[in-house]
């Protein structure tokens, strides 16, 4: 999936960008303030239908407008008789949004997500080291969405399942036991299948995650290792049958999927805990990585890789193993820097490289000085 073109309008301080990137490498620069993480977020936006680094839509629409809308052509080479699909999204005030894939209106961000699969890059990424299992759990549910179809539904149904029981333990009297037998069950097999998928998917993801680190030239050992969210000895229903007079004292459920989590290792201790900064993004644009490397081996489809800010983050040898494995991956890439010297070089002249000059929200198409 590679997009060939982009058009922004009213988002953040951008307004009137049309620009037609490469399938390629993408390079954006300027000075602090231009606009060039505002790139990154819209195509975030396009796939995922909300901004990495707001949950207020007030805060994304351009000052005093009352809007913002981002249209794409997404080239998908899956798709034999209509390999290019039209996209857009619009968003007002009232966070009333608009989809429209190929014309027409789209049920749900989801399926945005399914045509342009994003993987961002940031400082925000060591969240997968030091954040919460929350952010965890999203990373593997990202992979399983992408190359387990039946997914999303399970994802949802017990998402479902979970409110409800969740709520019969808050403010459930007596006569809720029953209701809650029902809802056990419901979570309990939603919660049999998922973990089924997560798992599978955890076992093809980690060689893909060992031979990226390889490339980056980590040699230290790490062990990711996959917590289901429930006691490994017993079934999801047991133990949420073991939990319910702790849960309803808690007036939440314990345990189950929603308790999901990678466990990142380095010598049985905390990756986060032992590791160096620098060692702590490797590790993470490993992680990153491999997930696009699966995705493209299980389905086929490429994703788009969203590099923000690299010079900030990596030393110059490491960035260069980056770039080399984004290179060898073949996908698009659009990578952000103040000084274009310090990225313009990772690449080999093989690699086609557009770069754009962003300036006071607007985006130039420029050439090497
Ligand atoms: N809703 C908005 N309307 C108009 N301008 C906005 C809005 N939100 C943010 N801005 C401005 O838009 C610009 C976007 O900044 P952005 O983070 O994209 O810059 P950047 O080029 O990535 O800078 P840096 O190199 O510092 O990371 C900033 O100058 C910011 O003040
Ligand atoms: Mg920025």
């Amino acid at each position: 999936m590679t997009l060939r073109r982009l058009d922004i309008s009213q988002f953040r301080n951008l307004s009137g960008v049309k620009i037609k990137p490469n399938t390629g490498v993408n390079l954006l620069t300027g000075d602090n303030g231009a606009g060039k993480t505002s790139v990154l977020e819209a195509i975030s936006v396009l796939s995922v239908g909300r901004s990495f680094r707001a949950s207020r839509t007030s805060a994304i629409i351009q000052f005093d407008q009352a809007h913002y809308t981002l249209f794409a052509e997404v080239f998908n080479p899956l798709a034999q008789l209509q390999p290019i699909v039209p996209i857009g999204i619009s968003r007002n005030k009232d966070n009333e949004q608009q989809i429209r894939i190929s014309g027409q209106q789209a049920r749900s961000a989801a399926q945005l997500a399914e045509l342009l699969p994003v993987q961002l890059i940031n400082s925000d990424s060591f969240q997968l080291l030091e954040g919460s299992p929350k952010v965890r759990r999203q990373f593997l549910d990202w992979g399983v969405f992408h190359v387990e179809p039946q997914f999303f539904s399970l994802w949802q149904a017990s998402q479902k399942a979970l409110k409800q029981r969740n709520k019969l333990l808050k403010y459930g009297k007596m006569h809720a036991v029953q209701q809650l037998d029902i809802w056990d069950q419901a979570l309990a097999s939603y919660a049999e299948q998922i973990d089924q998928l997560r798992q599978a998917y955890v076992e093809k993801l980690i060689p893909e995650f060992e031979q990226t680190l390889a490339e980056l030239t980590f040699s230290d050992v790490i062990s990711v290792s996959y917590y289901r969210g429930w006691d490994r000895q017993t079934d999801c229903l047991s133990a949420l049958q073991d939990n319910r007079s702790r849960d309803l004292a808690l007036g939440f459920t314990q345990a189950g999927p929603h308790r999901a989590d990678l466990r990142i290792r380095v010598n049985k201790l905390l990756a986060v805990d032992v590791l160096s900064r620098g060692q702590q993004k490797l590790v993470v644009c490993a992680l990153l990585l491999a997930q696009g490397k699966l995705l493209q081996k299980l389905t086929g489809k490429q994703c788009v890789y969203l590099v923000d800010d690299l010079p900030a983050e990596l030393d110059l040898e490491h960035r260069k193993y980056l770039c080399r494995v984004l290179e060898k991956m073949q996908c698009q890439v659009f990578i952000t820097s103040v000084d274009q010297d310090a990225l313009a070089e990772c690449w080999s002249e093989h690699t086609p490289l557009s770069l754009f000059h962003v300036e006071h929200g607007k985006v130039t198409p420029t050439h090497r000085s």
